[in-house]
């Protein structure tokens, strides 16, 4: 079992966060989900590319369309939640039309400001990489000469975990982490 003490003083905001799955079914705001893409469009990138496109499920017959792209075992708690949103990268860099080796990189950067933001908000979020790709394409109609999928986020209000089918239940819970010592070394790479 991974720990859930901290090393240091981090903002609580990194440590607090959690991926629940049990949400309700209150809607998410489109001036909520304006606020979330605006945070995303801050973060970092290589050449400022900003290689990341966020397609946004809110109206129940969108998010009905989004649900069909994910696997059974997300769908089953995903359902509830406010929003769904695809997270895709751009594939190559707009200026020079060659690869972006850290398209996804930064699309996980601008991720995380979405999520970080969602938490301010009092909003959860379960990020999910379980979802059929091909679908997702077909569905969302996706243009893969220059974007990829790379996983939906459930967005929504906190739920009681008794309302989760019974074998979800017992993972309603903020997980521990790695120790430092296990993701991080100072100098030289040491095996
Ligand atoms: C890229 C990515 C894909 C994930 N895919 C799934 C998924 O398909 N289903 C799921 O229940 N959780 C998924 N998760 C959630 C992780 O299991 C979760 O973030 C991890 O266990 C740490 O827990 P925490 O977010 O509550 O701290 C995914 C998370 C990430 C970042």
């Amino acid at each position: 079992m991974q720990r859930r003490t901290t090393e240091a003083p981090c903002d609580p905001i990194f440590v607090e966060r959690w991926s629940p799955r049990s949400f309700d079914t209150t809607p998410i705001s489109a001036e909520q989900m304006k606020i979330l893409l605006e945070a995303s469009r801050w973060a970092p990138s290589a050449m400022n590319e900003q290689p990341w496109f966020f397609l946004v499920a809110l109206s129940e017959e969108d998010r009905n369309l989004f649900k069909q792209c994910l696997v059974q075992e997300n769908l089953i708690w995903a359902a509830n939640a406010g929003a769904l949103v695809l997270v895709l990268k751009r594939i190559h860099y707009t200026k020079t039309g060659t690869p972006n080796p850290t398209a996804e990189f930064d699309t996980g950067l601008a991720t995380m400001s979405l999520i970080l933001q969602a938490e301010k908000l009092g909003l959860a979020t379960h990020p999910m990489g379980g979802f059929h790709r091909e679908i997702t394409i077909e569905k969302l109609g996706v243009d893969v000469t220059q974007y990829e999928p790379i996983c939906f986020i459930a967005i929504g209000h906190r739920a009681p975990p008794e309302q989760l089918p019974e074998r979800f239940r017992d993972r309603e819970f903020p997980k521990g982490r790695k120790p430092q010592c296990e993701i991080s070394q100072y100098g030289k790479f040491k095996p």
